[in-house]
């Protein structure tokens, strides 16, 4: 790891953080850093800076960072942009090892000699600076939420990376009430100093982050960034969503953060160069998130489809063939294992329509029969919504075939149905395998796992 990014580690484990433009207002910035840090149970020290308050949420305040006793690993600058290079100037004196500039009003408006400015005092003290112009940063083994998004994020194996600020936000709070767990969260606003291809290194050697999703309007490398990126996809799978697809989501993009969007052509080309996978938007960059950090890679290309609903099975077949998803030729030996789950009327066929009688104890065995098979690499399991099965039920089913087969194998789930499929859904992704409100969700999720999978060598390429 190159050393500027190991510096990193102060950013993301640090022992202690400074909140420099700690507020004594509840709503404003400095505080609800403040504020967030405490009630998400940061383990390190928590050191507010303020001249004019003596405490701010039970901590002790600070008149400037220089008189904080013990070494400060991170501070969060939250004063108005004009005062950051004074603020940051302090905290090189200090010793600090990284700072985040919340404060807007840097090269996205046109003040590019501020940021120049601030990017070469925390060069001259060696220290590493991420934004401006960010709302923060979360880290989840650490217990760090120095962000003024919502609090409780589910801790889990995603590094999320967001060039956009209310986007970022917005999109933390979506994920606690889609239940998809996140490692790390970081704005990185203007990238004035640490950028996406420091961060893909980075997160490429944590042991706690398994996929990395980066939302992105332009970078400032492409060189730098295809290099970091060509070495880490090989390891990890990195999810990009590149926003200003078009002319004028360009524009829009270019007076956002100032992003230099360029063609989108070069970027596409440049993606699939280096193994990004490019989603489109980020309900699906997140579905694929989701069964990439979740599911083992497959050892071959065989997959099969377990139903029992002949039009969701028809559905999920199209989006196979679509995706480059190769479904099993089943063999009489297998038909006649399968036949075991299901009424004379079913189809051991692929897909393996167990029809609308199936209950648990068929899905059950259809699934870990399908896992324990060889030459089955990969399982889509549907379910539409019928009286005979209760979601939840066949979720604990689900889940105990699983837990119980011989090896983990790459399985995606899709319920079909109202309120009762949601709480089955909810517990099928709480026990770790990835599941869906479409067929065709379920089958891009996997198809991208086979893809990734592919690219880093653990399949042979069959399909392109
Ligand atoms: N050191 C430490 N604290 C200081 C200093 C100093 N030298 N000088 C002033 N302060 C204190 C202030 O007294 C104040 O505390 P108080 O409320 O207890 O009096 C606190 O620091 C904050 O200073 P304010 O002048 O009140 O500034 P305010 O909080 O209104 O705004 C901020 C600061 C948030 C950084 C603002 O300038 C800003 O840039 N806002 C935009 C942030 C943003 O949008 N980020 C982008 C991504 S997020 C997104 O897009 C949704």
């Amino acid at each position: 790891m190159r050393e500027e990014v190991a510096k990193l580690k102060y950013m993301f484990n640090p022992r202690s953080v400074a909140i420099i433009g700690a507020s004594r207002s509840p709503k404003k910035i400095g505080y609800e850093i403040v504020r967030n840090l405490k009630e998400y149970g940061f383990r390190g020290e928590i050191y507010p800076v303020n001249p004019q308050a003596k405490e701010i949420l039970g901590f002790k305040c600070y008149k400037s960072v220089l008189e904080v006793p013990g070494p400060v690993d991170l501070a969060i600058i939250s004063v108005p942009a004009r005062i950051v290079p004074k603020v940051l100037e302090e905290c090189g004196r200090k010793g600090v090892k990284a700072v985040a500039v919340i404060s807007a009003g840097f090269g996205e408006i046109g003040n590019i000699e501020l940021e120049r400015e601030i990017v070469s005092i925390a060069r001259k003290y060696g220290m590493r600076l991420l934004g401006p112009n960010i709302f923060g940063l979360f880290y989840a083994p650490s217990k760090l939420n120095a962000s003024f998004g919502p609090r409780d994020v589910l801790p889990g194996n995603i590094a999320f990376i967001s060039q956009s600020g209310a986007l970022g936000i917005a999109l933390m709070g979506w994920t606690i009430l889609e239940g998809i767990g996140l490692s790390a969260i970081v704005s990185v606003g203007n990238k004035a100093d640490v950028e996406d291809a420091d961060l893909l290194e980075y997160f490429s050697e944590d042991p706690e982050t398994k996929v990395i999703l980066i939302y992105m309007e332009g970078v400032r490398n492409g060189r730098k960034f295809m290099e970091v990126a060509k070495k880490v996809t090989r390891k990890k799978p990195v999810i990009v969503i590149k926003a200003g697809r078009s002319e004028m989501g360009a524009r829009a993009a270019a007076s956002h953060t100032g992003a230099l969007a360029g063609s989108d052509k070069i970027y596409d080309a440049a993606f699939k160069q280096s193994g990004v996978l490019r989603a489109l938007n980020f309900e699906e960059a997140f579905d694929w998130a989701r069964a990439l950090s979740k599911l083992p890679p497959p050892k071959g290309e065989n997959v099969v489809i377990i139903t029992n609903g002949g039009g969701a099975g028809v559905l999920a077949t199209d989006a196979c063939e679509e995706h480059g998803l190769k479904l099993l030729r089943m063999t009489e030996d297998l038909m006649e294992k399968f036949k075991r789950y299901m009424p004379p009327f079913g189809s051991p066929k692929n897909p393996i329509d167990l029809t609308g009688q199936a209950d648990e104890n068929a899905y059950k065995g259809a699934i870990l029969e399908a896992l324990n098979d060889p030459r089955i690499h990969g399982i889509i399991a549907l379910y539409c919504h019928t009286i005979i099965t209760d979601p939840e039920a066949l979720a604990d089913a689900i889940i105990e075939a699983y837990n119980t087969a011989r090896e983990k194998k790459p399985l995606v789930v899709n319920f079909v149905g109202g309120e009762e499929c949601n709480r089955g859904m909810r517990k099928l992704e709480q026990a770790g395998i990835p599941t869906y409100p479409t067929p065709e969700r379920a089958v891009s999720a996997l198809a991208t796992l086979f893809k990734w999978a592919r690219y880093a060598g653990f399949i042979k390429a069959e399909y392109e």
